[in-house]
């Protein structure tokens, strides 16, 4: 079978995995080493959360939060290379987004069936001609089952608490206190993996990859080794 006749776009690489395992980066360094789109789901999760909030819709009202979905757009400047700004409704949140107040909120608010919905559709259209490298809970399990090539990333809570407390504070958010931090991941892996609308979950096809004790560079330069294997020839971009 020559799968140039078969594939109708290009290929797509779902990275999934817990808070902290180190996801963004990755996904980051792959896109740009591939040119690929890069898109951060959690960040659309995020930012719905955070005009939810601004707007103060009531989002257990379900005519409610239809009507708040139906006029949002979130949109991502600058698909490729490492930063990109998210913004929803002319608002740019790329910022905003990143507080603990987000981060407490934002699992709870990714439960509500009608907004996983809407941001997989999203997602979808953002990846209909491949070539994109997307990172979240449910890219390979739900948004992207067909994806060439599925990642599950994760760490221990330990080493996930402290990257974050790192990354953190490299953001200028303070001294973080490593309990809270540690707790509060431990509180969004809980829900993450429990609620009942597409949790978080290795898809069957995904290879796992525990990063403990290794340089980022290393994970990168992993997952990209399994790429080239993966993928025929012909195929990569
Ligand atoms: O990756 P992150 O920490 O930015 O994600 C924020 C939250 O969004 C996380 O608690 C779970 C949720 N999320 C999700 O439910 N599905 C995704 N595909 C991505 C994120």
């Amino acid at each position: 079978i020559d799968h140039v006749f078969l594939m109708k776009r290009d290929p797509i690489i779902a990275i999934d995995g817990p808070a902290g395992s180190g996801k963004s980066t990755v996904t980051k360094l792959i896109a740009k080493k591939l040119n690929f789109i890069f898109l951060d789901t959690g960040a659309m999760y995020r930012a719905l959360s955070w005009y939810l909030l601004k707007e103060k819709i009531n989002y257990e009202n379900h005519e409610e939060l239809n009507s708040f979905l139906s006029d949002i757009s979130i949109t991502f400047q600058s698909f490729t290379g490492s930063n990109q700004n998210v913004i929803i409704n002319d608002h740019n949140v790329t910022e905003k987004i990143r507080t603990q107040k987000i981060s407490s909120i934002v699992s709870s608010i990714a439960s509500i069936r009608e907004i996983r919905e809407f941001l997989v559709k999203e997602q979808r259209k953002i990846g209909e001609a491949g070539g994109i490298v997307a990172e979240g809970r449910d890219i390979g399990s739900k948004v992207f089952p067909n994806a060439e090539l599925k990642i599950f990333l994760t760490a221990t809570i330990d080493e996930r608490a402290k990257r974050r407390k790192n990354e953190l504070e490299a953001m200028g958010q303070g001294t973080i206190d490593f309990k809270k931090l540690k707790k509060n991941i431990e509180q969004r892996d809980f829900d993450d993996y429990n609620r009942k609308i597409s949790p978080l979950v290795k898809a069957e096809d995904a290879i796992e990859i525990i990063s403990d004790g290794y340089q980022i560079n290393e994970v990168v330069e992993k997952i990209l080794e399994i790429y080239y294997e993966t993928i025929p020839k012909e195929l990569q971009l």
